[in-house]
């Protein structure tokens, strides 16, 4: 990076924060991913002066979030991420998935530059929308997030910064909807100002682990399937079983306890992992890890990663390493 980029690359994606309702006083009825990134970049005047190019990657509810749109999302940001003149880059996502697509992000590029993910839990045209300051706090983490020792893809909202291992949406409606579970968030950010929180001073943003890139360029269509399934009383096998006839290359489990499994669903998945299908284990309970007794057969844990996030990296797992 120059010594003194400041260019900021903001992409749009869609999202509550680009949503739009009939009346200025209806948060909850209305249409995501309707104004583009440079409509919604001229709502927020205190970022007149910045240095800022804007591009429309997307436009979408990110329920309907796809690997198509995270590869091509993925590839801009690498490309800016680039361009020496570019600082850091922000990005505005619906909050539905937003955890996912940072967690995607982070294990395929480890970018070394700020990546900064940023949403909104009311639309643009509610008089009382939170998207603009999330948006300038964005921008001034993608900035300045180097200053306060942070790097990699950050998730900002509602004046917390959070790491993309961590960060999950904990509640459906709360403007702080966000959290990052017990290891808590890595900063605060107020007027442009970011806060590093004390518990965090010495552990990087992004982590350690080297970038997993295949899905830069596998053809999408080529990508490993990978399904979750939940074990829960009165579980069985049968949509494990389905799963397999059905020819998928993975599954993540959302296990109860410390990764403990109902009967009939654990046999299932010791079949489906024997016939070649990868399995992981995952906690259902939110917060915590999976910790197996040393030397435990069987079937893997994903350690702390929710469900969600260890379908990703099985998935970047195995995913061919050359293929085109
Ligand atoms: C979405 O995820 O695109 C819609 C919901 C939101 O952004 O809050």
């Amino acid at each position: 990076m120059q010594k003194n980029a400041s260019l900021v690359v903001v992409l749009g994606t869609g999202g509550t924060i680009a949503g739009t309702a009939l009346s200025s006083s209806d948060d909850s009825v209305y249409t995501a991913a309707q104004l583009s990134i440079a409509q919604l970049l001229a709502t927020v005047p205190g970022l007149a002066g910045v240095p800022i190019e804007a591009e429309q990657v997307a436009q979408v509810d990110s329920k309907d979030m796809s690997h198509a749109i995270w590869q091509v999302l993925a590839q801009r940001v690498a490309h800016h991420l680039a361009r020496a003149e570019v600082a850091g880059i922000a990005i505005t996502h619906g909050t539905d998935t937003l955890e996912e697509t940072a967690y995607f992000l982070q294990r395929v590029l480890a970018p070394t530059k700020p990546v900064v993910l940023t949403g909104a839990m009311r639309p643009a045209t509610s008089a009382q929308a939170d998207g603009p300051r999330n948006l300038l706090d964005a921008v001034a983490v993608a900035r300045h997030a180097g200053d306060a020792g942070l790097s990699g893809v950050l998730a900002v909202l509602h004046g917390t910064v959070h790491g993309a291992r961590q960060v999950r949406k904990a509640h459906p409606a709360r403007l702080d909807a966000f959290d990052s579970g017990e290891d808590g968030p890595l900063a605060t950010v107020d007027n442009g100002v970011l806060r590093r929180l004390p518990a965090h001073a010495a552990v990087p943003a992004s982590g350690h682990l080297p970038p997993l890139t295949a899905a830069l360029h596998c053809a999408v269509a080529d990508w490993p399937r990978v399904e979750i399934v939940v074990s829960h009383a009165g579980a069985s096998g049968a949509l494990v079983r389905a799963l397999c006839t059905d020819g998928v290359d993975g599954l993540v489990v959302a296990a109860t306890g410390n990764g403990t499994l109902h009967h009939e669903i654990e046999a299932a998945l010791l079949t489906a992992q024997a016939q070649g299908v990868a399995v992981r284990r995952s906690a259902r309970s939110g917060d915590g890890r999976v910790v197996l007794q040393p030397g435990a057969q069987g079937l893997p844990g994903a350690d702390d990663l929710s469900p969600v996030k260890a379908r990703i990296e099985l998935m970047l797992a195995l995913m061919p390493a050359g293929a085109r």
